[in-house]
């Protein structure tokens, strides 16, 4: 069988509401993206992965739908989809959908008529009487946006469980009607033409029981009953047996808190491609995330060789629209903005597994300074501060934890150049202000006039790992090393690829004979191809042939 595409593209995400504004309205949309596949094309992405475009009252921004099968009018309609996927065709580039079933919009026509106790579509959903006659939830269980996950409605007289947002009421996985439901969504949109689906929370899907969670956070307790269980691989393998083992599509798993025991199980029964696990991410915070952790490169690099060798594929990812951008966390945004933006491009671009590349990364977009936690624009920083304002802390820590938690700064529109709204729409304003920082330097228009930008640095690596074997097939080998110093092999066949990396701002010395002996650059990020003897520059990273 042919290697199928998703093992050797390298995969981008566009969050539609911040890629590019066609009418002027201040919102990202599909002409929009239309308009920028020449520019995905060029850049060398293969696969386009869409964040959520349908019906959506937008509670959380998408992630809320209330029909799967219309088009949000922001964006569109579905003739407008319909030809993006052409489009994309015509350029080599497939689309990726987000596929939203742990929950629906609270707008859902299926949730509006499972108010009704007689009606089937009660028990597509959560409906449960609660505790001490009636007056209590039915269990205590807690959102992953922290605060209660039920909520009582007067009319049925029961609760249902949410946990997300109270506007993103819970599937019921038990009814196999939810199932067929899904299946019939999955189907529709390959029949469309799309090449697969990035799973949104798909490893909560399927609630064990319902009883108390042992926890005690405001956060996700209870997640005991619902996290990976049983029933879940088994849908999921249904999903695979149905639908997407009669075609060649990519099924992502976005799966919260996975494991290696069962990321194996995902990939072993076919229940999906890949995935990402969120490990690597917590790099800078306690677990809980009320608190920050300073960045070590020495922790980031062990979590992240530790699912390369633990997973045969991995979806290899640095930032998403749930992450704060990856320079301001785990680089240097104002000394070595381009050298660290380049040297993260560069670890993420050459690990086992597909790389995706989240919209603004490739040419270094960074966090924004935050105003006040309520002008977020994020269900779950709003619902957050509602909680710990509760607590009386001290408004910094309140405010600083906010910041940190806000998915806003990797939403601000994609900025193409340095004119109104970054070139994002011509309307000064726009839905989520532009990030004015560095306006001038980060921006696609001044980047691509510059040779050793972030931009030309991941156009030239993005195509270069399409050509290397080693790269986009070949096996992960540690090299041993300490501190900042991040050095692998990649091998396959003959062909042998090191990756030597220094994440960090001071020069590192490297031992004689580190770097084997006729070994070739084949990229840098200070794009001068000098072949390191004896030390690294700050967040000097190469790429080297050995063979
Ligand atoms: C996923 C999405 C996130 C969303 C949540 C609920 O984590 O990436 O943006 O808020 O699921 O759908
Ligand atoms: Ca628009």
């Amino acid at each position: 069988m042919a290697t199928p595409l998703w093992r050797n593209a390298t995969i981008y995400q566009i969050y539609p509401r911040s890629f590019c504004d066609s009418n002027g309205d201040g919102i990202g949309d599909i002409p929009g993206i239309i308009s920028k596949l020449d520019y995905l094309h060029d850049l060398g992405v293969k696969i386009v992965w869409l964040s959520p475009i349908y019906a959506s009252p937008l509670d959380d921004l998408g992630y809320d739908i209330s029909d799967y099968y219309k088009i949000h009018p922001d964006y569109g309609t579905m003739e407008d989809f319909e030809a993006l996927v052409k489009e994309a065709d015509k350029r080599g580039l497939k689309i990726v959908m987000d596929l939203v079933v742990n929950h629906t919009s609270d707008e859902h026509e299926w949730f509006r008529q499972s108010k009704d106790r007689n009606s089937p579509y009660h028990d597509y959903y959560y409906w449960r009487k609660g505790k001490e006659d009636n007056k209590l939830p039915p269990n205590n269980w807690t959102s992953m946006f922290t605060g209660p996950a039920w909520e009582y409605v007067p009319e049925v007289d029961e609760w249902y469980l949410h946990l997300y947002s109270k506007k993103q009421p819970d599937l019921n996985y038990h009814n196999p009607a939810v199932i067929e439901e899904v299946e019939k969504i999955l189907r529709f949109y390959l029949d469309k033409g799309v090449y697969g689906f990035r799973c949104d929370v798909i490893n909560q899907i399927f609630k064990e029981t319902l009883e108390d969670g042992k926890g005690k956070s405001e956060q996700a307790r209870g997640i005991e009953h619902y996290l990976m269980k049983e029933g879940n691989h088994k849908i999921l393998q249904k999903f695979y047996e149905d639908v997407f083992s009669k075609q060649e599509c990519v099924v992502i798993g976005e799966t919260y808190n996975v494991d290696r025991e069962n990321g194996i199980r995902f990939l072993k029964d076919h229940e999906m491609d890949m995935f990402f696990q969120f490990e690597v991410m917590g790099v800078d915070q306690t677990p809980s995330r009320v608190f920050a952790k300073k960045f070590k490169a020495e922790s980031f690099k062990q979590l992240i060789y530790k699912w390369q060798k633990d997973i045969d594929w991995n979806a290899n990812y640095l930032e998403n629209h749930d992450q704060r951008r990856s320079i301001t966390r785990f680089g240097d945004e104002n000394r070595y903005h381009d050298e660290s933006g380049k040297a993260l491009g560069l670890l993420n671009l050459t690990l086992r597994g597909t790389p995706f590349v989240y919209e603004g990364e490739e040419i270094g977009m960074i966090d924004k300074k935050m105003g006040e936690p309520e002008d977020s624009k994020d269900v779950a920083v709003v619902t957050v501060n509602k909680i710990v304002k509760g607590y009386h802390l001290p408004r910094w820590f309140r405010r600083s934890l906010c910041n940190r938690l806000d998915r806003d700064h990797a939403r601000t529109p994609m900025q193409w150049s340095n004119g109104v709204s970054a070139g994002f729409s011509s309307n000064k304003d726009t839905w989520i202000p532009v990030n004015p920082k560095q306006l001038d330097k980060i921006n696609v228009e001044a980047e691509s006039k510059d040779p050793s930008s972030v931009l030309c640095f991941y156009k030239e690596m993005i195509h270069l790992r399409e050509t290397l074997p080693s790269l986009y097939d070949g096996s992960f080998v540690e090299v041993p090393t300490k501190g900042n110093l991040i050095a692998y092999k990649r091998e396959k066949g003959e062909e042998v690829c090191f990756v030597v990396i220094n994440l960090g701002k001071k020069p590192l010395s490297l031992a004689s004979g580190f770097i084997p002996k006729g070994a070739s650059v084949l990229i840098s990020t200070y794009m001068d191809k000098k072949l390191p003897s004896f030390s690294l520059r700050p967040y000097e990273g190469v790429l080297l042939k050995v063979k």
